[in-house]
């Protein structure tokens, strides 16, 4: 019966916070979290999919910056600054040790991504891990609308679209949403992007094996 009403489920966990991002971190419901550096940014990074060397770096929903240190060590960004809108998550980031020659070069703010001020900051790469597809389906339009306002002529989007549709699940229980590469082309393209290439990926965690594909986006 409990195995029943788990499928038949259309609720995510994030019903049980009321939809709202901050109290999932101030009660520490965040499944999505990995508790250590996910090794596929090692893999971005190494096989060149993802080039962040002397750019300017934004990493919007950034957790608990395990991650956005990765991105520091490997890739060399002349900035990286790592937002989220939970403070709670912000305050976990900044506790890492961040080794000295990276204290310029990364900031972890809490900030809401859609506040950011476009006419005052501008990215080379925006780097986008399950981002995208934790907003709600009626945001998506403005989040790429906000990246396009905060690229550089000529930046690039850099996302890892996760969870891969790859059964007909329901792709409108969320976060995360499934998605297919055609749900985001058809998306950014709308927003004036053109997609550039995409990577398959080797290294995601056993859980996410082959629900990974990475794709870059510039400006159209
Ligand atoms: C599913 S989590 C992913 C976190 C991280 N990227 C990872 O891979 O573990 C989505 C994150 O986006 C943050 N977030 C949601 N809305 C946001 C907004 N408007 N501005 C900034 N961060 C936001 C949430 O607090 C949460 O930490």
């Amino acid at each position: 019966m409990k195995l029943l009403r788990r499928t038949l489920s259309t609720t995510s966990f994030f019903d049980r916070v009321g939809r709202d991002w901050v109290r999932a971190w101030d009660e520490r419901l965040t499944p999505w979290e990995l508790g250590s550096p996910n090794p596929i940014y090692q893999e971005l990074i190494q096989k060149q999919h993802l080039a962040v060397q002397d750019k300017r770096v934004l990493m919007p929903g950034c957790g608990s910056g395990y991650d956005a240190i990765t991105v520091c060590r490997l890739g060399r960004p002349a900035s990286l600054t790592a937002i989220d809108l939970s403070s709670k998550a912000i305050s976990i980031a900044q506790s890492h040790p961040i080794p000295p020659q990276f204290k310029d070069t990364l900031k972890f703010q809490q900030q809401d991504f859609f506040s950011i001020d476009t006419t005052k900051y501008q990215y080379d790469v925006i780097i986008d891990y399950l981002f995208y597809s934790a907003m709600d389906i009626p945001m998506r339009s403005r989040v790429v609308e906000q990246m396009y306002k905060l690229l550089a002529p000529n930046g690039v989007v850099a996302t890892i679209i996760f969870p891969l549709q790859l059964n007909n699940e329901n792709e409108t229980v969320g976060p995360p949403y499934h998605m297919k590469l055609e749900h985001y082309i058809e998306k950014f393209q709308q927003h004036h992007f053109k997609l550039i290439r995409t990577n398959t990926l080797e290294d995601s965690i056993v859980p996410r094996r082959n629900r990974e594909l990475f794709a870059l986006w510039g400006k159209a």
